[in-house]
């Protein structure tokens, strides 16, 4: 599958129609803006070279367009922009869908501290800090919480959304391009809030396919080593918080580690995702992501190769 364009995370290049239409706002909204302060900044430095009436002279006519003044530019130029810009906002909503057609994509985003849990319900699909979604469709995304409240916030595609704990929010998100849109979590929620980063991966119709049947494929690794790995996953306790292969533990505390060679990053975002970083992760997690809920695994060097062989052999 070919490596998709990186997108950087701004509002200023929107990647789909919401973000399209919140970017004209806010470009409207930096030219009015500029245009005020400009006449007023003018208005200011004529004002401050006047020079001052004598006191012999009549004053009524000046009271007169100083009350013009203060009725031109503190109402009615007030009032004129308020209005441009309430009309554009209404515009801008109309391209937020309210809710999702029968046909969109479903997927349920689940926020913990401090990674994301992915699951496409339809399509029997468990993955973590990665969305892909097929570019030009609505996807339909629940969210929810498993502690506190996160935030999921895509500035790229215009979708900002809290995390609720016990409570599920639907917003409807669609990418215009294939890109990676880099997404961390608007929330403040923990120590390593800001390590806490989805990435979201937009792909033509094809290439989504093609990683939703690779996702769903298990395969048990045939391999000495990875079946010698298997055993220390179980044995170790990693089984305790990690699903495998669709295996549904008991805790599913931590991310479901099907498939995590196809993922980008280590620690939601935190290191590429190298078998180096992997062991490091495994060998202590506490000195690369303080605060993180995942414990020190003491294991022999042979057990850690083990259990290195048996996540690489992927699904
Ligand atoms: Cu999760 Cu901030």
């Amino acid at each position: 599958m070919a490596r998709t364009r990186l997108i950087a995370a701004t509002s200023l290049h929107p990647q789909s129609p919401v973000a399209e239409a919140i970017a004209d706002l806010w470009w409207l909204m930096l030219v009015l803006g500029v245009i005020v302060f400009l006449v007023f900044a003018g208005l200011l430095v004529a004002g401050l070279r006047r020079t001052a009436p004598e006191p012999s002279e009549d004053r009524a006519p000046h009271r007169r367009l100083v009350a013009r003044w203060i009725v031109a530019g503190g109402v009615a130029m007030p009032a004129v922009v308020l209005v441009v810009v309430f009309a554009a906002t209404l515009q801008a909503m109309r391209a937020v869908p309210a809710s999702a057609p029968a046909d969109a994509l479903e997927i349920e985003l689940t926020g913990h501290r401090f990674w994301y849990e992915v699951r496409y319900p339809a399509e029997g699909i468990v993955t973590a800090n990665e969305l892909h979604v097929p570019v030009g469709r609505q996807v339909a995304v629940r969210v929810t919480s498993k502690d506190v409240i996160h935030s999921l916030w895509v500035p790229a595609l215009g979708t900002r959304v809290d995390m609720l704990p016990e409570r599920t929010s639907t917003v409807v998100l669609q990418a215009d391009r294939p890109g990676e849109h880099h997404s961390r979590c608007g929330e403040f929620c923990g120590i390593q809030h800001t390590n806490m980063e989805l990435i979201v991966v937009a792909e033509g119709p094809d290439d989504f396919a093609a990683w939703v049947s690779s996702q769903q494929r298990f395969t048990e690794p045939t391999g000495a080593l990875a079946r010698e790995g298997r055993a220390v996953f179980v044995g170790a306790r990693c089984v305790d918080c990690h699903a495998l292969r669709g295996q549904q533990t008991a805790g599913a505390r931590g991310p479901d580690l099907t498939h995590l060679p196809g993922r980008r990053t280590l620690g939601a975002g935190l290191s590429p995702n190298t078998r180096e970083n992997i062991a490091d992760w495994i060998t202590d997690p506490q000195a690369i992501k303080p605060g993180a809920e995942m414990p020190t695994t003491p294991l022999t060097p042979a057990q850690l190769d083990a259990l290195l062989a048996y996540l690489e052999a992927g699904g």
